[in-house]
């Protein structure tokens, strides 16, 4: 039985549906800068237009503290209208006089997008005042910000409370994904993190290790697990006070499943032309700072992916951004990517470095969720998902 209805459960015709998508897209000088999420939420907007609802999307851009013409939603809008090939009526705020005279002003079969649900000060508190405005403004709510189902928010939880609920087509396939990597994964399961704050990760890998045959650990992160093991690691990037905390995870049952790099690709200063060079893992030269995983620890992390059975990847192995310390990722990325075993990437970074060297299509799923899915990962549930379960049961 699944644990949630989805749109097909749904009676939208002529109705006014609520979308709450995850449209958090990188900005680029006011322009739309990756349009993934952006495409990802087609599918369902679509398939409510052609059932004949009303369709109001809604999505938070950025963490802006209150109205900021900086994260205004305009051009999301826009590029969702050129991407779709419909138009799109702008709303000039959240959930207010100006959102209702849109929501009124539209026909079946058009799009509404409301304005950045942050702008409005209650939507982070998932305020009951807010949450009330937005379900006033429809018949029926559908959830799709996979990315987002892990803010227990007023667009994501606070109007399901109080809207009839179902999961959109992107949530939904999302679910599906991550239950294969929860429930009864292919053998061998390999977890490769990766980015910059172990301090982000530590849940998850706490989770998790009990359940992989490997974690690969590469990025800034791995410092701090290095530093945990005695590695003098230079001036390269660690959380000191997490130290402990990383000790007794490695020296746990499962603690051996880490596995960390052997060497390094280190710099002379966090720059993308310094100097740098490859340098053993437990022999960093003072004065540097590692950027990459090496190439002896690329080519070991990828034979482990290659025999994979299941695969989950978050976060890049080093600054692939600058082309001199981007081969450990890339070579990560086409490990994932060459796999015969069933795949899954989240999280910007490693979705946006799959794009940029064109492996994405070779990867069985691509999430567009990236601290959603490591929660998803850690605690088996999300508040999005159990307001959503309370309408499967009958709410
Ligand atoms: C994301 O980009 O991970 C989601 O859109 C959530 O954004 P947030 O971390 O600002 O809540």
């Amino acid at each position: 039985m699944s644990r949630f209805r989805t749109i097909d459960d749904l009676e939208a015709s002529g109705r006014t549906v609520l979308v709450r998508a995850d449209l958090n897209v990188p900005l680029d000088e006011g322009r739309v800068g990756d349009d993934f999420r952006i495409t990802a939420s087609l599918r369902t907007i679509g398939e409510l237009r052609r059932a004949g609802a009303r369709v109001v999307v809604c999505s938070h851009l950025g963490r802006p503290k209150g109205p900021d013409p900086r994260y205004t939603m305009a051009p999301v809008a826009a590029r969702l209208g050129e991407l779709g090939g419909f138009p799109v009526r702008s709303a000039p705020d959240v959930a207010g006089e100006g959102a209702r005279a849109a929501v009124a002003a539209a026909a079946p079969g058009e799009v509404v997008v409301l304005e950045n649900t942050r702008f409005a000060p209650g939507e982070t508190k998932n305020d009951a005042a807010l949450s009330a405005d937005l379900a006033d403004l429809a018949d029926l709510f559908v959830l799709d910000a996979f990315g987002s189902a892990h803010r227990a928010h007023a667009s994501t939880v606070g109007v399901a409370e109080r809207l009839p609920s179902a999961a959109g087509r992107l949530l939904a396939e999302e679910v599906v994904a991550f239950d294969r990597l929860l429930h009864e994964p292919e053998r061998p399961f390999v977890v490769i993190l990766g980015g910059a704050k172990v301090s982000d990760k530590l849940g998850v890998i706490r989770a998790l290790l009990p359940k992989v045959d490997g974690m690969l650990v590469g990025g800034a992160m791995c410092f701090t697990l290095l530093a945990a093991r005695g590695v003098e690691v230079a001036e390269s990037r660690v959380e000191a006070d997490l130290v402990p905390e990383v000790r007794a995870v490695l020296e746990s049952a499962a603690g051996s499943r880490l596995v960390l790099p052997s060497d390094l690709v280190v710099a002379d200063g966090f720059t993308p032309d310094a100097a740098h060079r490859v340098a053993p893992a437990t022999a960093i030269p003072s004065g540097t700072m590692g950027l990459d995983i090496g190439p002896e620890t690329a080519e070991r992390f990828g034979g482990v992916i290659r025999q994979a059975g299941t695969l989950f990847w978050n976060g890049p192995m080093g600054v692939f951004e600058w082309p001199a310390f981007a081969t450990g990722t890339r070579a990560v990325a086409a490990a994932v990517a060459e796999a015969k075993g069933y795949s899954v990437a989240g999280g910007g970074d490693s979705v946006a470095a799959l794009r940029a060297f064109g492996m994405e299509e070779a990867v069985s799923h691509l999430s567009t969720g990236g601290g959603a899915g490591l929660e998803l990962l850690e605690a088996g549930t999300l508040p999005g998902l159990e307001v959503l379960g309370r309408w499967a049961d009958g709410a």
